[in-house]
Order: C-alpha cells, then structure tokens, then sequence
C-alpha cells in the first residue's frame, strides 16, 4: 500500500528491507499520523541484498528524514549510522535512522516496545519479577536493556546453543549503563530451566517452523504472563503451549505497533496512541484468516 497523508511538501519516510512487500509499517505510520495531525509520507523501499548503504543515502540526499530498518539489514544499519542511542549500542542492531544535518542517528525501538507492550498494554509490571528470556540472537538481544532498565529480580537467558546465552550474560555484565542490575541476568540450557516464572519470553525463530523450545511446562503458572514475540491470526505453538499449562498469553503483535509508535515519537516528537491501531492490525488478521 502506498500511503500519503497530507501536503506534496510532507516529510518523507520509508522503510526498507528486502524483501518489503508484506511490511505492515507503512499502514501503522499512516495511522499515527492520522491520530497526531502530522503530515508524513511513508513508503516501502526495497533495498537490493548487497545495496542497503547506498539505498539509504540516496533517499537521504533526495530529501528523506529518516529511515526504518527490517529483515536482513539491521546489523548493516548499525554499521551505518554516525551516533547511537544506548539502546542501540546495547542491542548491536539498528531498525531506526533519523537524519539530522550530516548525522545519522541509530536508534533500536524493538525492546522498548516489547516492554511497552508489556507493561502498558497487558498491564503487567516487570519490576521486581523473575523473567524467562528465551533465545539469544538478535531480537533477544534487542530487548536486554530495556528489560534489565524495568529491574526485574531475575532475568534467566535460555537457548539452544548456550554458548550464545553466555555471551548475552557477559554483554549485560560488561555494559557500563547496565553496571547494578546485571548481577541479575544468568544463562541456562533449555533443559536446565527450573521454577516458575512471572514472565516468559519467547525471543527465538522456533514460532516460525511451528516449534517450542523444550522448556518443562513447570515453568508457567496461571499468573504466567507468556509472551511470542512472533506474531499471526491463531496463536503460535510456543502459546498453545503455554496456554494448554494455564499460563496468560500474548503474542507479539503489540510490540511491532510499540516499536512504531517509538520510532514515530523520536522522528516527530509527538508519542501517538496505540491502542486503535492495534484493534484495526488485529481485526485485519483475524478478517484475513477468516476469508482463507
Ligand atoms: P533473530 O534476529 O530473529 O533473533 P537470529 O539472530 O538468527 O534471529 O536468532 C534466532 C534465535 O532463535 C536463536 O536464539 C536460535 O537459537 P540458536 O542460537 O541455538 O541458533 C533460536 N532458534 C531458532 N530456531 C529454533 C528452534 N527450532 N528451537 C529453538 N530455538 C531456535
């Protein structure tokens, strides 16, 4: 879809990746900028694979202000950008630029809105709980600040290859903005997750090949809050899972529209509401998965 809202003269935005076809971004900022009286112009862009700098300095001299950043090009973006946010730099991945003069600004919105979606959607704190992060690549790593910043008791890194979970555990020790609350980030196998948890995140790809990584089912209770940051019309088999063990399930279908209304805030300076914009996401899913 392509989307223009307002004047001929609106600030220009894209989002690229490769491939694009199905990002829901453009109709997401479209929305925001509806809800906020600002005059956008969003688009979709398609970067070649071997031409993701050259794709963003373009639309960048042809006037653009800035940049959202998808599949596989985050890590290039990183490289990219001139200045970092500390949520960036934490996360090693970028999926936002704001051009201001010569600077490229980074930043990574993903986790704040996972933590958003969290604990102002779903309503459930993460201070002073024990939380389950599971997975270790780069969405797991993307919400490690924002999760450590809401200081939970306990956060306890799962993965498949442990050695993955470690380097996490080490990056959260390391990182000088995280020095008192990381003492509480510890790794473990899968197999070796014990006790019940308040929140459980599943950060991995299993969702995608209609896996769950093989955690004990001891690991929910009816006060669980399990969370898949991977998102569609029926719940993953991560949450049937959870849910078949009584646990609260929630998919990740908040956090895409809360890392949106991040970046959006950091371009215009104005945080949009998100809860209309959800309902209408939801309601296309569910309209779309009817019709099939
Ligand atoms: P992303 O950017 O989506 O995080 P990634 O960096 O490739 O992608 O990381 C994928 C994560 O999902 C990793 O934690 C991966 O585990 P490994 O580090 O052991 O590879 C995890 N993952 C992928 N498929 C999985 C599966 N079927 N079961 C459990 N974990 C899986």
């Amino acid at each position: 879809m392509s989307t223009l809202i307002g004047a001929a003269t609106a600030d220009r935005y894209v989002v690229i990746g490769n491939p694009i076809a199905h990002s829901k971004s453009p109709a997401i900022h479209a929305h925001f900028a509806l809800l906020t009286a600002q005059q956008i112009d969003y688009q979709r862009l398609l970067a070649p694979l071997d031409g993701f700098a050259q794709t963003v300095l373009s639309f960048r001299n042809s006037g653009g202000k800035g940049v959202n950043v998808t599949v596989p090009f985050k890590l290039e973006a990183f490289a990219l950008a001139t200045q970092l946010t500390p949520r960036a730099q934490a996360a090693g991945a970028v999926n936002t630029l704001k051009f201001e003069g010569a600077v490229i600004l980074g930043d990574n919105t993903d986790g704040q809105g996972l933590v958003a979606d969290i604990v102002r959607n779903a309503g459930v704190t993460l201070q002073g709980k024990r939380v389950l992060l599971l997975g270790a690549g780069g969405a797991a790593r993307g919400a490690l600040l924002p999760l450590l910043e809401q200081q939970p008791a306990q956060l306890v890194i799962a993965n498949r290859t442990v050695a993955r979970a470690e380097e996490l555990v080490l990056l959260a020790h390391q990182y000088e903005p995280l020095a008192g609350i990381a003492s509480v980030v510890t790794s473990s196998a899968f197999s070796d997750v014990d006790g019940e948890f308040d929140i459980v995140i599943n950060a991995t790809s299993a969702s995608l090949h209609d896996d769950v990584p093989p955690v004990s089912s001891g690991i929910f209770t009816a006060n669980t809050l399990a969370y898949d940051m991977m998102y569609g019309a029926a719940p993953t088999a991560f949450l049937r899972f959870a849910a078949s063990h009584e646990a609260q399930i929630r998919d990740g279908l908040g956090m895409l529209v809360e890392q949106a209304a991040v970046a959006f805030a950091l371009w215009r300076g104005v945080l949009p509401e998100t809860a209309p914009v959800l309902a209408e996401l939801r309601g296309a899913l569910l309209a779309r998965a009817r019709s099939s």
